[in-house]
């Protein structure tokens, strides 16, 4: 094993869990995924940070991918501890493995800047969706600000190989529209205490067409 795939297996599962797990974002997913109803799918499920936020009285079926085996341990173990019933499988999102039409929701939290490929796996996300399903999201990405998205792009090489492959300056609510999606916003900021090139955060309901 190289150091960088030694360090995406050991650390990076690591630092996730703690990062994404701070209080200003924990607060945030307590604004979307709550809204979670149906059969849901979760997209980069790894770590499990979520599950506690699903209403289990709203939550008929919950599936999930990550292709990260340390993260999908956690998102295990979480599952386990909840005590629910859960489809946790390994799998990206740019080869969605179930059926089209499967799922009333998906949710995607701090994933899309870390596929291969964020066109395809949102016209996988569709794919999955039944007509007028819903898309609930929760991600960072690139700034409105055209001094922090400068930065965003002159630091995006050095931060990829630190961060397990995450990119600094993908549009959000922009790239979801253009698969397809009616984007009703719920917020967009800067998340507080966090250096602002990692920061902007944007979350809210895209519903697929009908
Ligand atoms: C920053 S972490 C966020 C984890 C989790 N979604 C959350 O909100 O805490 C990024 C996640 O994307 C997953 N990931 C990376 N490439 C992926 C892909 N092509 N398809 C699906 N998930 C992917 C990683 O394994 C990791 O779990």
């Amino acid at each position: 094993m190289g150091l960088q795939s030694w360090y995406d297996a050991h650390v990076v599962p690591r630092v996730i869990r703690k990062l994404c797990g701070s209080e200003v974002i924990m607060d945030r997913r307590a604004e979307v995924v709550p809204l979670a109803s149906g059969r849901v799918f979760e997209l980069g499920c790894g770590g499990g940070l979520n599950q506690r936020f699903y209403d289990p009285a709203r939550v008929t079926a919950f599936a999930g991918i990550d292709p990260g085996a340390k993260l999908l341990d956690y998102a295990r173990d979480e599952a386990k501890r909840r005590g629910w019933a859960t489809d946790i499988r390994d799998g990206v999102g740019e080869d969605i493995p179930f059926a089209s039409g499967s799922f009333d929701t998906a949710v995607c939290t701090f994933t899309l800047c870390s596929v291969a490929d964020p066109a395809r796996v949102l016209a996988e996300l569709r794919r999955i969706l039944v007509p007028g399903g819903r898309l609930l999201f929760l991600e960072h990405g690139r700034s409105p600000d055209a001094d922090v998205a400068r930065w965003q792009d002159r630091i995006e090489p050095l931060w990829k190989p630190l961060a397990g492959g995450c990119h600094l300056t993908r549009p959000i609510s922009g790239s979801i529209a253009q698969a397809g999606f009616a984007v009703t916003p719920i917020g967009a900021r800067y998340a507080p205490r966090m250096p602002r090139i990692a920061a902007w955060m944007e979350w809210g309901v895209a519903t697929a067409p009908g």
